[in-house]
């Protein structure tokens, strides 16, 4: 393995900006060879930006470049065909959530890298919150003893102004050929939103904090604001039968409570996640919201010291070149991007949030969706014969 690993981007929209390509320019581990993206215009002002040699418009061209270590794949919408496409060329891959809608695709891809050799790295990013790898390693020295209980929250207040578009995008023209999100009013067929696109991160930091799989799931979808505009060019306000606020409670199988709840339209700001851990020697509560300054707070209590009290984050959980005045996206997304990197480097099986991961999580999400569906408790882990409900893609 070369000394610097050599990585293509593939998509160059507002993340990509604001964690992506940060990441990867401050990382000493590697050069950001290539930029691509449909639009010319936008890969062109990431490429001027970022200083990026090579600018592609179709992915295929890029994956066919046999000097590139790795391939980021940022974009809206689907990721499956290039997560596919690029381990079919051999190149590690970091892809943002979900890499698949059913987790049972996630562990093809998985398994697939595993026969090439790969690594891969899912967007997960809160696992690597300097408070949140602080706390993880608190856990593995034993500070919590046993777990008993893991509560998990997701709650930012994006779309709680139900003229903001649920689709984000600036369309020029009205989108044609669209799934059809939103479109089925039935209880049963709303369409899974803030569970995948916004519970994900947060369920995979329980399941670490827990130490073990979840064996059983109860949940429930919901959709708190009914008529929302769908894009930009609507002037109107339709029916949207999303999934805007979710609940489900389970049970580990060491015998660990775990609850969790997802919501973007409850009061408070980005990223807007809480985890709290409870066990026979200890508890911890981190909070990864930005409020104040303050974008990341870490808090502790013993059986004979039982209030929180706040702890500082020790440096060497900040990646290199990290500022105190980072913005979240940036100061989370570069120490995934350098631990992607390290583990790459280091040519080992340390592979930490990769596709195994994020399909144990997405397997919890295809749970959670058939409870609420058919209105039951489920096992896990799922029978993988089992029709999963027909999961639409949501414009992020
Ligand atoms: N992990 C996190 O915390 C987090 C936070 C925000 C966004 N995201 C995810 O990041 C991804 C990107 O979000 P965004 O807000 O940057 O979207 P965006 O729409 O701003 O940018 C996506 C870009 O991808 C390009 N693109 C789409 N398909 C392409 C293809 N086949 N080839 C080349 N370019 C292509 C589009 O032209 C667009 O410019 C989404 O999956 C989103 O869910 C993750």
């Amino acid at each position: 393995m070369p000394d610097k690993l050599r990585v293509g981007v593939i998509g160059a929209g507002r993340w990509s900006r604001t964690a992506h390509l940060p990441g990867f320019t401050r990382s000493p581990l590697c050069d950001l060879v290539a930029i691509c993206d449909l639009d010319r215009e936008l890969a062109e002002a990431r490429q001027r930006e970022f200083g990026i040699p090579d600018l592609y418009t179709d992915a295929e061209a890029l994956l066919a470049r046999s000097d590139l270590d790795v391939i980021d794949v940022c974009t809206r919408g689907d990721h499956q065909d290039l997560v596919f496409a690029t381990l079919e060329a051999g190149k590690h891959c970091l892809v943002e959530k979900p890499v698949c809608h059913d987790y049972r695709d996630v562990w093809r891809a998985h398994e697939l890298a595993r026969s090439k050799g790969l690594l891969t790295k899912v967007g997960l990013t809160f696992r690597y919150a300097p408070a949140v790898m602080y706390m993880f390693d608190l856990i593995r020295d034993g500070f919590i003893g046993e777990p008993y209980i893991f509560n998990g929250y997701e709650q930012n207040s994006q779309w709680l102004d139900p003229d903001v578009p649920m689709d984000k995008r600036i369309h020029k023209t009205k989108p044609e050929g669209e799934a059809p999100w939103g479109t089925d009013l039935s209880r049963e067929g709303i369409t899974v939103s803030s569970l995948e696109g916004y519970g994900a991160p947060t369920i995979d930091i329980g399941l670490e904090c827990v130490g073990a799989d979840l064996g059983r799931v109860v949940g429930l979808l919901a959709n708190m604001v009914p008529f929302r505009r769908k894009t930009n060019l609507d002037t109107e306000r339709t029916r949207l039968n999303v999934d805007d606020a979710d609940m489900f409670m389970g049970e580990a199988t060491n015998g660990a409570l775990f609850s969790m709840q997802s919501s973007y339209v409850t009061v408070g700001n980005y990223p807007g996640i809480e985890a709290r851990i409870f066990g026979s020697e200890g508890a911890i509560q981190v909070r990864l919201v930005e409020e104040f300054g303050e974008i990341q707070t870490i808090k502790t209590a013993a059986p004979d010291a039982v209030e929180f009290v706040e702890r500082e984050i020790p440096r060497r959980y900040f990646a290199p070149g990290a500022r105190l005045d980072d913005h979240w996206s940036t100061a989370f997304y570069g120490n995934l991007v350098h631990n992607f990197m390290e583990e790459i480097v280091a040519g080992g099986d340390v592979n930490q949030g990769d596709f195994a991961q994020s399909a144990r999580v997405q397997e919890v999400i295809n749970a959670v969706t058939l409870s609420h569906r058919e209105g039951r408790w489920i096992d896990l882990p799922l029978d993988r014969s089992l029709e999963m409900p027909a999961a639409e893609t949501m414009p992020w």
